[in-house]
């Protein structure tokens, strides 16, 4: 009989190991408003750190090198709706899933980005640095209480990286590629 892996309680045992309890899930939900209304900025911030890169910038751009405002656009939203996401974590079946199959999505290239190869996992992990900086920024501007903000980016802090590792376990094994020009049979697929 194959065994199913039991996500959920392995994000449990984590949670345990990194000390995320109920407490941290308390004080990350109670700073959805102020990451919900500037979620505008964070994602922006977030895609023109890619941007600035020439090995995060190439995921976003044509094949004549511009960067292509439609798909980052849609990936700005997608970013967005992971954000609220985050602040709707819970141990349930669900969500380990999803950060298991948003991993997967990252190492496993879909046929109109095969071309490029996995996005490298070193940066999927200073997406995360990135972010979790990011995040403490705007708690600490934008909450009353510094002592209530430092101890909200800690909880962040570590939510994020229950994030990461089952993400990072959707990257067994990478795919990389040198960059190539995008076969003339999958040039339509590129316009999505
Ligand atoms: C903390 C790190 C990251 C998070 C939380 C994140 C989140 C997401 C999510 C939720 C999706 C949608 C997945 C789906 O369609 O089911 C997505 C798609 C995507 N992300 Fe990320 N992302 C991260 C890092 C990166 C990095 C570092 C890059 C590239 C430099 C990147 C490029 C993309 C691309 C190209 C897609 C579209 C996938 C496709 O081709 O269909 N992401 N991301």
């Amino acid at each position: 009989m194959p065994q199913v892996f039991n996500w959920p309680g392995r994000l449990r045992d984590m949670a345990d190991f990194v000390g995320f309890d109920q407490a941290d899930l308390d004080l990350v939900q109670s700073t959805a408003d102020v990451v919900l209304e500037n979620a505008d900025w964070l994602t922006a911030t977030v895609y023109d750190n890619f941007l600035e890169n020439p090995e995060t910038r190439k995921f976003f751009v044509n094949q004549k090198g511009e960067v292509d405002e439609t798909r980052l656009d849609r990936r700005k939203h997608t970013l967005a709706r992971w954000l609220r996401g985050s602040i709707g974590f819970q141990l349930d079946q669900d969500y380990p899933i999803r950060a298991l199959a948003t991993g997967i999505v990252h190492s496993h290239p879909p046929s109109h980005r095969a071309h490029l190869g996995s996005i490298p996992a070193r940066f999927m992990i200073g997406t995360m640095s990135f972010i979790q900086t990011a995040m403490s920024n705007l708690l600490k501007d934008e909450m009353d209480d510094p002592v209530e903000a430092m101890r909200a980016s800690i909880a962040w802090n570590k939510l994020l990286m229950l994030q990461l590792d089952v993400m990072l376990a959707g990257y067994m094994v990478e795919t990389p590629t040198e960059p190539t020009e995008v076969p003339e049979h999958l040039r339509h697929l590129m316009a999505d």
